[in-house]
């Protein structure tokens, strides 16, 4: 291969995404700083994506300490690590061939590990069995995904298959449905009813690509990434419908399950709402689950797993499931023993239990308390409203932005938010997810994630806030509904580096 004329089509087909323009301009950045160059910042914070290791968060104790024995199983002999630790590390030991972490495993992961998760579904979803033999072990739950879509992917123009996907989706989805060679059909979720999903709005995206694509499933993000919605048990059950009158695999991510912070909101999964059906949809709806060891309370996403359940899928089909993930020879094997204790924790008496229900609370509640303070902070500035997410890590306020802007950016060529995002960049070193019209035409909108250490958050919305009033203000005058005012009547200006908003006051850091 000498030339790009000898790369795969499809490969140069798929999109490069704003994102991964703005990410290598962040990475070019930080190069500059570290070679001297000097800029009104310091260093370059990266909340576009929901990495919360890289934030600053820190790791569950009792996954690195397992892990470390597991790696080092000298360790085994160390009495300075909790009993626990050491106890859990010797069983998962005897799970892996050569009782070692360096040797491949079944390529749909440990049948130990498969059946760990079994249970924890089963206990989540209040005694609605699992099977083993549903569930694939996989590098990431991007990969699992991939391999279902590939599976799905067949046709050429009318008669490509079509994934239905939300409008704002995951940013990461596009690029892997264009990789797989499908059609993403859009469909809006509604910004006003804090994105929720709009079957009605589902069902007319279905009909207005008949004829474009054969549409074959759809994707859903519960919680939502990355509006924060929560879809309650009607709007489930109400998407099942749709799957099960049309004829869809439903591939539902629910990666963010166990981040669910929002007043009275809980996480109900597709699954255990499927079990509570009439037999004619429990017996026929099929389904994908999928869960990440990339979730909020160990975010371990460098550690790459994640696995998927599947409802209802002919085994001849699970067959090819199992075929495609043979290309993988092993998902990471300390990946897999990851997930297996994300979801078998520490129990009440054991010695690590105190010490991982501190940590993971603290995440939560960091989450849960992040979330509401830049949602309150972010409606206060003028040109920008949120919706307030109830679970997931990112927060999706919207930008409406003055009408030189949006010439500006035509001229470049770029989206409106695209050019807000590059110039936060260039100016405060703040780099937030940009480059996808997810709200009502014209609408722009940004993307953040609130995962991160307090600390880091207020930096966050400083440089945000800081640059947002200057780029306002620099684009019109402000006036009549752009005002916004706070209880002490202040207008808030985009002078200096100081703000007051209805709720705190931030000082330039
Ligand atoms: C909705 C959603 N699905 C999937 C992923 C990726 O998961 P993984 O790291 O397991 O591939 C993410 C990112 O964390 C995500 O936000």
């Amino acid at each position: 291969m000498t030339s790009i004329q000898n790369v795969n089509p499809r490969v140069r087909a798929i999109r490069v995404s704003a994102q991964t323009v703005l990410q290598s301009r962040a990475e070019q950045i930080t190069q500059e700083i570290i070679q001297g160059a000097q800029k009104p910042f310091e260093d370059v914070i990266d909340v576009s994506s929901g990495d919360s290791h890289r934030a600053g968060m820190k790791p569950v104790s009792f996954i690195r300490q397992v892990l470390a024995v597991c790696l080092h199983p000298e360790l085994l002999e160390d009495h300075s690590l909790p009993l626990d630790v050491r106890l859990r590390a010797q069983r998962l030991l005897q799970a892996c061939d050569g009782e070692s972490v360096g040797s491949y495993t079944a390529s749909s992961g440990l049948l130990h590990v498969r059946q760990n998760i079994t249970e924890f579904i089963t206990q989540r979803d209040a005694g609605v069995p699992a099977n083993s033999n549903n569930i694939f072990i996989a590098a990431g739950t991007q990969r699992a995904l991939m391999v279902v879509v590939k599976l799905l992917s067949r046709g050429e123009g009318q008669s490509q298959t079509g994934v239905l996907t939300p409008l704002p989706c995951p940013h990461t989805l596009p690029a892997l449905l264009d990789e797989a060679g499908v059609t993403a059909v859009p469909y809006q979720l509604a910004e006003e009813q804090g994105w929720a999903v709009d079957v009605k709005e589902l069902r007319q995206a279905l009909r207005a690509s008949r004829g474009r694509c054969e549409p074959r499933a759809i994707y859903i993000s519960n919680p939502g990434n990355p509006t924060g919605h929560v879809q309650d048990r009607k709007s489930i059950q109400e998407v099942i419908q749709v799957a099960a009158t049309e004829r869809l695999l439903l591939l539902v991510d629910e990666v963010y399950q166990d981040s669910v912070y929002g007043p009275n909101t809980q996480f109900v999964s597709y699954k255990k709402i499927l079990f509570e059906m009439d037999q004619e949809f429990r017996d026929t709806v099929e389904l994908v689950s999928f869960h990440s060891l990339s979730c909020v309370s160990v975010g371990e996403c460098g550690l790459r797993a994640g696995y998927m359940e599947t409802i209802n899928m002919d085994p001849d089909v699970m067959h090819f499931v199992d075929t495609m993930l043979c290309t993988d020879i092993s998902t990471p094997v300390t990946g897999q023993l990851a997930l297996d204790l994300m979801l078998n924790p520490p129990k009440r008496g054991d010695p690590s239990y105190d010490t991982y229900i501190q940590e993971t609370l603290f995440t939560w509640t960091t989450l849960s308390h992040n979330a509401q303070r830049a949602a309150e902070v972010l409606n206060a500035l003028p040109g920008m409203s949120c919706q307030p997410a109830m679970g997931g890590v990112y927060l999706y306020p919207r930008l409406d932005l003055p009408a030189m802007v949006r010439r500006q950016a035509g001229m470049q060529e770029v989206e409106a938010d695209v050019l807000y995002c590059q110039k936060l960049l260039e100016e405060e070193g703040l780099l937030v997810g940009a480059g996808q019209q997810g709200g009502a035409a014209g609408s722009h909108h940004l993307r953040l994630s609130v995962l991160v250490p307090p600390d880091m958050l207020e930096k966050v919305l400083s440089r945000l806030c800081s640059f947002h009033l200057r780029f306002m203000n620099g684009h019109r005058s402000l006036t009549g509904k752009d005002q916004k005012e706070n209880p002490d009547g202040v207008v808030i200006s985009g002078e200096g580096k100081t703000f007051s908003s209805s709720v705190h006051r931030m000082e330039d850091v």
